[in-house]
């Protein structure tokens, strides 16, 4: 299958080609098309940075990156990928329908291909039927992250990125919202590439782990865990082979830090 993501030598840093100090350097990471990526490293070690060079919100300094065989940008023009991130800004004055409507009404110009309003269709997948019509405030923490993954959903994106989307949430909440993740990711086929801070969660989503160490930011840890898994990328937070995973992860994570 092709590659989502084609990341080689790749050098990112903030501030332009003066930029003292490289965020990312030399990293290669190739991604498959229809896979489930976590991505787990210390705080600050460049994350974020990652897919924001993804997303096209912020240029390489070096090297190539391909995103679903094109550039960044043209993958944003189209609208191929969308994004959650951990505190989903949702507009308070607006419902949770026309939040999850926002990207209908933005850019039109750049952008180069239309969306369909899904959003009744996407509000009932994501366990929000009969709340389209009330505001941010009167939702749980756990329902509004649900708004902004039903919003970043409304184009059908080929690439979904998320960055640590479920961190604020508490412990059960964030359990389910990973099963409906995971729910959504099956039936849509969509790539996902998830950040995230803890290692059970890491583990739990993805068919693969990524570790990345800070400074410079680059992958020391690659963990391929679908011979662990079952069909469909499916296993229990408690299955011994994958608590032994867990393990190993947080030993690369101690060396990264
Ligand atoms: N806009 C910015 N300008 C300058 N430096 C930044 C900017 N954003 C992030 N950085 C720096 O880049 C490094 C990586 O940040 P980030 O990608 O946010 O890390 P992570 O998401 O892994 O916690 C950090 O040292 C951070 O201070
Ligand atoms: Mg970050």
């Amino acid at each position: 299958m092709a590659n989502a993501i084609e990341a080689s030598r790749l050098d990112v840093g903030y501030g332009g080609r003066q930029a003292a100090v490289k965020v990312l350097s030399g990293l290669d990471l190739s991604v498959e098309a229809g896979s489930f990526l976590s991505i787990l490293g210390p705080s600050g070690c460049g994350k974020s940075t990652l897919l924001r060079v993804v997303a096209d919100l912020l240029d390489p300094l070096g090297g190539t990156i391909r995103v679903l065989g094109d550039t960044p940008h043209a993958v944003r023009s189209r609208r191929d990928v969308g994004f959650v991130f951990q505190d989903s800004t949702l507009l308070p004055w607006r419902t949770v329908r026309d939040n999850v409507r926002l990207p209908l009404g933005v850019g039109q110009g750049s952008l180069t291909r239309k969306i369909e309003d899904r959003s009744d269709e996407l509000l009932e997948l994501m366990g929000l039927a009969g709340f389209g019509e009330r505001l941010p405030h009167q939702l749980s923490g756990g329902q509004r992250q649900r708004v902004a993954i039903a919003r970043a959903l409304l184009g059908q994106p080929k690439l979904l990125l998320m960055d640590e989307p479920f961190g604020a949430l508490d412990e059960i909440t964030r359990d389910r919202l990973n099963d409906e993740l995971l729910n959504l990711w099956r039936r849509t086929g969509t790539t996902i590439l998830f950040v995230t801070h803890s290692i059970a969660e890491a583990a739990y989503l993805g068919e693969r782990v990524v570790v990345l160490a800070a400074n410079p930011g680059r992958l020391i840890r690659d963990l391929d865990l679908r011979p662990l898994k079952q069909d469909g990328n499916r296993c229990t937070r408690e299955d011994p082979a994958i608590v032994a995973a867990m393990a190993e992860l947080r030993t690369a994570l101690e060396q990264a830090s």
